[in-house]
């Protein structure tokens, strides 16, 4: 048996159950991996309240967790890159909020040496979406690209890696966020009615990606491009859609090259706060407050 955070139907956190399940035998291109470290992400309470519920309207049940870090410890068939004993990450919505996680080895990573397991934990999710957001915008050197939410762990992550290959950033916070852009090289700037002005105070930007989603990011966003394509929203809304901005797209190797950017130390995430298993209902709160000062983690 093995232990699981379940919902059987949508809410808040206090709809979770920590639950005993058999883990079935994998598949021939399937892992089971013990997790040791879980990301918390935005979209995991998101799909506890239901944002899926056209495509699922009753979980049954729902296990949420796109993010983990693990240890191997049974493959299918015809799993070729890895065996059992092997650290891993994976990146995948196939529920990591459990003990042992039945995954396809093709959302699966290798954990690399002199990369530690909390870093690792922060990749899936909001890192790889960081980057995905600087390679869909094709940011390169000669770019002023502003980040909406600079300092959340998908925000800070595209910071990153747009500094990394030579962008001008500017990135929205608030003040108490600001000294941290600093610390990564980006110029802050509050999010709020000076926005736009202060801004364009510092320059214009070639570029602007929402890492935050809602009607303040969009509007200023279509403010600032007016029609432009150079435009991403990692969380799409009716916001968003009417000013059209477009949705991220996610490349095949995003976990592959995110990975590559921490081993190479141009991109370090930043922990909030830890968790162990059982007080999941606390991590999903401060990940819902939308500002935590970095990545939360649940640790088994
Ligand atoms: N498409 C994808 O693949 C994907 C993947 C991961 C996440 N996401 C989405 O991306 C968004 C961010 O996720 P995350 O993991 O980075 O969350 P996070 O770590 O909680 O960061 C959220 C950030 O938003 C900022 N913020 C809050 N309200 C704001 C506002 N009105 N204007 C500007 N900034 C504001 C906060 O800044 P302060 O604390 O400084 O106020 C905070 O740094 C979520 O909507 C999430 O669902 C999408």
């Amino acid at each position: 048996m093995s232990m699981r955070i379940a919902y059987y139907e949508y809410g808040g956190p206090e709809v979770l159950q920590i639950e005993d399940e058999t883990v079935p035998e994998p598949g021939v291109d399937e892992l089971i991996v013990r997790n040791e470290v879980i990301g918390v992400n935005p979209i995991d309470w998101k799909m506890i309240a239901g944002v899926f519920r056209h495509q699922e309207p009753h979980p049954s049940p729902g296990v949420p967790g796109w993010a983990s870090v693990g240890t191997v410890e049974q493959v299918g068939a015809a799993v070729q890159h890895f065996q059992p004993g092997q650290k891993v990450i994976i990146g995948s919505r196939a529920g990591s909020y459990r003990e042992r996680q039945v995954v396809n080895s093709r959302y699966v990573v290798a954990l690399p040496p002199g990369l530690a397991i909390d870093q690792a934990a922060g990749l899936p999710s909001s890192a790889v979406a960081g980057y995905s957001i600087i390679h869909q915008l094709g940011i390169a050197a000669d770019d002023v690209l502003l980040i909406h939410g600079a300092a959340g762990s998908v925000g800070s992550a595209a910071a990153q890696i747009a500094i990394a290959e030579g962008a001008t950033v500017i990135g929205s916070a608030s003040t108490k966020n600001h000294e941290f852009l600093r610390s990564l090289g980006v110029t802050p700037v509050e999010y709020g009615p000076n926005l736009l002005a202060d801004v364009r105070n510092i320059a214009d930007p070639t570029a602007v990606a929402d890492a935050v989603g809602g009607q303040g990011p969009a509007e200023a966003t279509s403010a600032l491009l007016g029609s432009h394509p150079r435009s991403v929203t990692a969380w799409g809304t009716r916001y968003s859609q009417a000013a059209g901005i477009p949705g991220l797209r996610h490349p095949d190797d995003e976990l592959e090259r995110v990975v590559k950017y921490a081993l190479d130390g141009a991109l370090t995430v930043r922990i909030a706060d830890d968790y162990v298993f059982e007080d999941v209902k606390r991590a999903l709160e401060a990940s819902m407050t939308m500002h935590a000062s970095g990545k939360i983690l649940l640790r088994l």
